[in-house]
């Protein structure tokens, strides 16, 4: 039999050449998982699973669902009580397995090879990646020095390539930083196509969210996540909230039954027990203050300060030393070195105040070696 590569320098070349020339340039998502990781604090998870009886709850319910049927075109039921949750009406919500996913729909909904689009820096990368793939001519925005997005800049980009698209992040990952309402009302008002407003940790954030500017911008788009505060980043769930008539054009686009019903019944789940997240967002808001504090006394280390449950922060030494050193410690952290503004910097999130311990322990050994 003949192996893999043999295959793929004979025959498949002239296969392989067929496939659009912006996917083959891509770079497929891979988060390294290296082995015998203790302490994981490299993709912004919650650190807290769901209690038990919580499982055991959504395991008595799932007794009772026909797994052999189909869901709904979308989780009809999960869309409605997330509706009410948020004080919205139902058509203005559309469910995504996970708010990736809707990134991956929306970049068809509204990008064709070179449509302009505009992207503020250092921003999670997925954006650029939906962007290229779709061939859309994109126009990069680079941060300020204190790592806040140019907002005069990205103002000034707009207004020369009229964009179809721009994406904000608030709270920003990788840098966990802010954009002020005012400064968001600013891009809206610029832009002549969409605006995409990632929302992923909002419920990190002090002030108010973007959903207050919906009613007088029809062209906003929020993007949200069950995965982060809400702690279900293993069911995959997430959602786009904006104006019924832009949602129903978005959900023409998209593939139908992309929720399952075991993340439906999880998402449910949640919404019936509100004290448990807000209890976990104060935890893991003390988790970062103790973090920040953390860091801030160990000498040499640059922290920049951040609204969500992760920080990003420069220590004295090369980053892939540092996390080899705190690999062989168990603790994994994430290098921000694939971002062109944050050369030589490290991300962690917030864990249990354990793992929190265990990783500003590492880290000193680490620097200390
Ligand atoms: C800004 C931002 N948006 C979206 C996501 C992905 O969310 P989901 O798990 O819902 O796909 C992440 C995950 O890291 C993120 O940081």
């Amino acid at each position: 039999m003949p192996s893999a590569d043999t295959a793929a320098s004979a025959d498949l070349q002239p296969l392989l050449e067929r496939i659009r020339p912006e996917v083959r340039q891509a770079h497929a998502y891979i988060v390294s998982h290296p082995p015998n990781i203790e302490v994981k604090l490299n993709q912004n998870e919650s650190p807290f699973d769901l209690p038990a009886e919580l499982k055991q709850e959504l395991a008595e319910e799932l007794l009772q669902t026909p797994l052999n049927r189909y869901p709904g075109e979308q989780p009809y039921e999960l869309r409605d009580a997330l509706a009410t949750h948020l004080g919205v009406a139902p058509e203005m919500l559309l469910m995504g397995n996970g708010s990736n996913e809707l990134t991956y729909t929306f970049g068809l909904t509204m990008l064709e090879p070179g449509t302009p689009v505009v992207l503020p820096t250092p921003m999670f990368s997925l954006y650029e990646k939906v962007a290229r793939l779709h061939g859309a001519a994109l126009t990069s925005v680079p941060c300020r020095s204190d790592f806040h997005f140019d907002i005069d800049a990205l103002l000034r980009a707009i207004d020369a390539v009229e964009p179809a698209l721009v994406v904000i992040t608030t709270p920003n990952n990788p840098t966990g930083l802010t954009v002020p309402h005012a400064d968001i009302e600013r891009v809206l008002e610029a832009t002549p196509g969409f605006v995409v407003v990632d929302e992923a940790y909002y419920e990190f954030l002090e002030g108010p969210t973007a959903q207050a500017l919906l009613d007088d911008h029809p062209n906003l788009l929020i993007l949200r996540t069950f995965s982060k505060a809400a702690g279900l980043a293993g069911v995959r769930l997430g959602y786009m909230l904006g104006h019924a008539a832009i949602i129903q054009e978005v959900f023409k686009a998209r593939l139908p039954f992309m929720i399952d019903r075991v993340a439906e019944a999880a998402g449910l789940l949640l919404l019936r027990h509100p004290d448990l997240i807000r209890d976990r967002i104060r935890q893991m808001k003390q988790g970062m203050a103790t973090l920040a504090a953390g860091l801030r006394a160990i000498e040499g280390v640059h922290v920049v300060p951040s609204q969500a449950n992760f920080m990003v922060f420069r220590p004295p030494l090369e980053p892939d030393v540092v996390m080899r050193r705190l690999a062989e410690d168990g603790v994994l952290v994430r290098n921000m070195g694939g971002y062109a503004d944050l050369q030589g910097y490290l991300r962690v999130n917030a864990g249990t105040p354990k793992e929190n311990n265990q990783f500003l322990t590492a880290l000193k050994r680490a620097l200390a070696t």
